[in-house]
C-alpha cells in the first residue's frame, strides 16, 4: 500500500468503453466534479419536471473532499487506452489552470491531481479469457474495486426500414428520434465463444467482469460497492423472449440486451434483501450495490453507425437539437451531460437516494432503511430539457411485476454459464 493510499479512502473505479462516447464523458465528468471539495452533481436529483427541491447532499462514504482516485480504464485497444489518459489529463490540467484564476480557489484541484492515476487495462468483452485477465490483473495491482461503470455496448443496426420510417415521422417525430422503431438489426450473430453476439458484449461479458470482481469490491473500505448497469430507453420487454435469452433469434438484440440489463441489475440489487447468503458477507464486508442507468439520447458513435456522410450525420443532430427544443427531456446529446446519472449516483450517498426515491413514488413516509418495503425497481434518467441544467430523474422498469421471476431465471442462467467459462479458463481462485 502507498502512503497515499494509507491515508485517504481512495475509491477505486473501474469503466468499461471509456475511450468514447458516454463513458468518456462519465470519466470527464467524475475528474471535473472531484477538482471540487463539493461535487455540484450530488445536487442533480429531479423527481419530476415540477420539482425545485435540493436534496440534502450527503455523500456516498467518499470523503469529500476527495483527495485521491484510481480510475481504471476497461478498454480495447490498450494504445486507446493510453491515448485517452493523456486527454484526461490534458483536461484536468486546463480545468485546474482555470480554477487557479478564481479567486474563491481552495487548493483541492491540485490536491486531487497529484494523487490521480490512471490505469488503461485491456479488455475485450466479446472474449471471455480477455475478461478473466483483465480481472486477475486488477486484483494484482489493486486492493479492491470501489465501483463499476458497466457502459461499453454496441448496437446491431444495419439499415432504415424506409416505410416505418416516413411513418413514424409523420405520426411521431420526436418519438422517432428518440426510440425508433424502423431501425433493422443484425442478428443471429455468434461470438468466437459461442455466445450470442450482442448478448456477450451488452450483457454477459459485463457480467463475467462483475462476478469475478466481486469478491474484491465487497472489501472495499466502504459501507457499499456500487456497480452501475448502462440501460437504455429502448430497454422494452415486448422484445425480450425467455426461450431466446441469449438474444440470436430475436430481431431486436438492442433493445431485449438492455431489457436483460435492466432485470438482472434490478435482481442482483435485491439478492441481498432476499437473504442471500453469498452477498450478505457480514459487517465488515462491503454490500454491492447495483443501479440501473441510462443516458437520454447521446450524439455517439452508437447512434450514428448508418450515418456515415457528414451530412446525415449533421441532419440527425439537428433533429435531436430540435426534439430537445419542442420538449424532449430525454436529448442530453453530449455524453458531458449524459454522463450525469453515472457521477450523480457515485457521488450520493444510497440510502438518502432510497428513501427520497420511495417517497416520491409510494408517497409514503419511510423513517429508515429497515421500514423500506419492496417496491417495483427503478432506473436512473439523464435528463436534459430545453432551459433546465442536466439532471437525474428516477423512472420505472419496464413490466417488472410480470418479469421479477424471470430476473431469477436469468440470474442462475448466467451463474451457470460463468462457472462454465470460469472452470474452461482454469480459474478457481475467488471460488
Ligand atoms: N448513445 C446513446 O444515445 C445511448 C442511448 C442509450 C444507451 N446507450 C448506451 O451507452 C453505452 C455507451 O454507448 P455510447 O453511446 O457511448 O457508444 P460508443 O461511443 O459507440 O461507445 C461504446 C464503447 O464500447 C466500447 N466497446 C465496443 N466493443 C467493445 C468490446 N468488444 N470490448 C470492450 N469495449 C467495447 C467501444 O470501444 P471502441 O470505441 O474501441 O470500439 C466504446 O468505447 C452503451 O451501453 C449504449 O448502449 C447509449
Amino acid at each position: 500500500m502507498s502512503e497515499v493510499d494509507a491515508k485517504f479512502q481512495r475509491p477505486i473505479i473501474v469503466v468499461t468503453g471509456a475511450t468514447s462516447g458516454v463513458g468518456y464523458g462519465i470519466c470527464e465528468r467524475l475528474l471535473s466534479q472531484l477538482c471540487s471539495s463539493t461535487p455540484p452533481d450530488i445536487n442533480a436529483l429531479q423527481l419530476d419536471s415540477t420539482d425545485t427541491r435540493t436534496y440534502t447532499p450527503l455523500h456516498n462514504g467518499l470523503q469529500f473532499p476527495c483527495e485521491a482516485l484510481t480510475l481504471v480504464l476497461a478498454c480495447i485497444p490498450l494504445s486507446d487506452g493510453e491515448k485517452t489518459k493523456e486527454r484526461f489529463l490534458k483536461s484536468l490540467d486546463l480545468r485546474i489552470q482555470k480554477m487557479k484564476r478564481r479567486k474563491d480557489y481552495d487548493g483541492q484541484a491540485e490536491r486531487f491531481r497529484e494523487n490521480l492515476c490512471i490505469e488503461p487495462i485491456y479488455c475485450n468483452l466479446l472474449d471471455i479469457k480477455s475478461i478473466f485477465r483483465c480481472t486477475a490483473l486488477i486484483k494484482q495491482k489493486f486492493r479492491y474495486v470501489s465501483h463499476l461503470v458497466l457502459n461499453a455496448g454496441i448496437n446491431a443496426v444495419i439499415g432504415k426500414d424506409m416505410l416505418k420510417f416516413l411513418k413514424d415521422y409523420i405520426q411521431s417525430p420526436i418519438s422517432a428520434v428518440t426510440s425508433p422503431k424502423y431501425l433493422i438489426e443484425s442478428y443471429g450473430e455468434i461470438s468466437p465463444d459461442g455466445l450470442g453476439y450482442v448478448w456477450q458484449l451488452n450483457v454477459f461479458g459485463h457480467f463475467v467482469l462483475y462476478r469475478a470482481l466481486s469478491q474484491h469490491m465487497e472489501v472495499a473500505p466502504f459501507p457499499m460497492s456500487q456497480v452501475l448497469w448502462m440501460s437504455s430507453l429502448d430497454a422494452i420487454a415486448k422484445e425480450y423472449d425467455s426461450r431466446d435469452w441469449q438474444l440470436i433469434k430475436t430481431v431486436k438484440p438492442y433493445e431485449a440486451s438492455k431489457y436483460e440489463v435492466d432485470l438482472l441489475s434490478a435482481t442482483l440489487d435485491r439478492i441481498p434483501r432476499l437473504g442471500d447468503e453469498k452477498q450478505d458477507g457480514g459487517p465488515n464486508l462491503a454490500r454491492i450495490r447495483h443501479f440501473t442507468v441510462h443516458p437520454g439520447v447521446v450524439a455517439t458513435q452508437i447512434g450514428f453507425r448508418i450515418e456515415k456522410s457528414w451530412i446525415d450525420r449533421l441532419f440527425k443532430l439537428i433533429l435531436f437539437y430540435l426534439a430537445r427544443y419542442l420538449g424532449s427531456p430525454y436529448h442530453t446529446i453530449n455524453p458531458f451531460y449524459a454522463a450525469i446519472v453515472a457521477t450523480y449516483l457515485i457521488l450520493v450517498l444510497q440510502i438518502i437516494l432510497d428513501i427520497v426515491v420511495l417517497r416520491h413514488y409510494l408517497g409514503m413516509e419511510v423513517r429508515s432503511s429497515s421500514a423500506v418495503p419492496n417496491p417495483s425497481p427503478i432506473k436512473y434518467s439523464a435528463r436534459k430539457p430545453r432551459i433546465w441544467r442536466e439532471h437525474v430523474t428516477p423512472e420505472r422498469i419496464d413490466e417488472w411485476d410480470s418479469h421479477e421471476e424471470e430476473g431469477r431465471l436469468l440470474l442462475d442462467r448466467f451463474e451457470g454459464l460463468y462457472d462454465e467459462f470460469h472452470i474452461k479458463e482454469g480459474i478457481f481462485e475467488d471460488k
